[in-house]
């Protein structure tokens, strides 16, 4: 992932105002350590930069919870601040010059598309971590009135297989780069055909990772029109059976469930080529639904409403996991960027589908940097409960 190595500098010389293509639009001090975070603005997309303070380098790097999809947005807007503020330079991974234009994909699309989504193909497939994509190209070279869309939280898999969307120049995949089990809540209700869950990291010490739940299964039969299919793929006997008793248990009262063992695909995947090199057994579970489902309101406003920066908040907030029923909220660090105006970073919502993001406050407002969290009910609750905290 691209970053700089610097020699320190002195960070009060970066102002509000524009490097090269870059503006900045605050920068947040740590109050745990001596790193810094730069909000910036680069083609219109806000993300945060953060700089790692070690003795005698600095190390100036992407933010995981706000990276952007194309690399290049962040390579870009290291290489303005490195040459706006003269930066020393020791070491990169970044080209800075020429910086290579950022190529926009009409095949990307982000989570707020799908607030009021129409899809453009009557049957839309959807693969949950897609991985190298082998098999969501193959599909979609092989179906090309069908819709795919490619959900992947890893984001090189997604860039790669969007390089690739446009080599093959395949017009019916779209790529999310988000967790499925969150996005999966903003898509309308019996518009699908199939679901695929190829090989899903089992998570056996982290189950609360794990794709496979039953809200994940609550979920994707309303997804689902009557008739389609939730597919698992499995090299895992453990999964397999977590799965299956997962699927059979009373969250959705009537589906029919099919299992096979060692099925052949008519195209395999680079997991699955590793484990039939191995010879092991390899498991389908699939999960018909077999009911409409009511379609879902999903107009819940995720503004701060009066919510803005007083000194009683920081006393307030606690750095400890706080359960409530049904999700959590946790306060992870604290950034202070001037005297009235501070960044919380955060994890919050589901057990099983917590989102991570930044909170802006300052004397005026408060806003989710970068982007408001997935519009379902639980971050909603959550939302309410942290607006209460706020109002110290
Ligand atoms: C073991 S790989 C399998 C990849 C591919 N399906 C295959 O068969 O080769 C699991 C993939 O799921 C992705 N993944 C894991 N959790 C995810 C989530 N919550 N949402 C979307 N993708 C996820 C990982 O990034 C990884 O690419």
């Amino acid at each position: 992932m691209p970053h700089i190595t610097v020699k320190p500098f002195d960070t009060s010389l970066v102002k509000k105002e524009k490097y090269g293509e870059t503006e900045v639009l605050f920068r947040a001090k740590d109050s745990f350590s001596k790193d810094e975070l730069l909000g910036v603005l680069h083609k219109d997309e806000s993300f945060l930069l953060h700089t790692k303070k070690n003795e005698n380098s600095w190390l100036l790097k992407y933010d995981k919870v706000t990276r952007p999809l194309k690399v290049n947005l962040v390579k870009q807007a290291i290489t303005d601040l490195a040459d706006g503020l003269e930066l020393d330079i020791l070491g990169s991974n970044v080209a800075i010059h020429p910086a290579r234009e950022v190529k926009s994909s009409e095949y990307e699309k982000k989570i707020e598309d799908f607030v009021d989504i129409e899809f453009p193909f009557k049957s839309v497939s959807i693969e949950v971590g897609f991985g190298s994509g082998k098999h969501l190209l193959y599909q979609a070279e092989k179906y090309p009135d069908r819709l795919f869309i490619g959900i992947e939280i890893h984001t090189p898999s997604a860039t790669q297989v969007l390089k690739q969307i446009e080599l093959k120049g395949l017009k019916n995949i779209w790529v999310i780069n988000y967790d499925a089990r969150l996005l999966l809540e903003m898509i309308p209700s019996n518009s699908c055909h199939q679901i695929f869950v190829h090989f899903p990291v089992p998570w056996d010490k982290k189950p609360q990772r794990r794709v496979i739940s039953t809200s994940f299964l609550e979920e994707s039969m309303r997804v689902l029109k009557k008739g389609g299919r939730l597919e698992l793929r499995t090299d895992s006997y453990k999964y397999f059976w977590y799965s299956l008793d997962t699927f059979l248990g009373e969250s959705v009262a009537k589906t029919s469930v099919e299992v096979r063992k060692n099925e052949a695909l008519e195209i395999t995947s680079k997991y699955e080529a590793r484990w039939l090199k191995q010879q092991k057994d390899i498991y389908d579970v699939y999960v018909t639904c077999l009911e409409e489902s009511k379609e879902r309101l999903i107009n819940f406003d995720f503004s701060f409403k009066g919510v803005v920066y007083k000194k009683e908040i920081l006393d307030k907030i606690s750095y400890k996991p706080q359960l409530f029923d049904g999700f959590f909220i946790h306060f992870e660090r604290l950034f202070h960027i001037s005297n009235d105006a501070i960044l919380i970073k955060l994890a919050f919502g589901s057990f099983d589908r917590p989102e991570h993001k930044y909170i802006y406050l300052d004397q005026e407002k408060a806003y989710y940097f970068h982007s408001n969290p997935v519009k379902t009910v639980t971050n909603y609750k959550t939302h309410l409960k942290i607006m209460e905290y706020l109002n110290a």
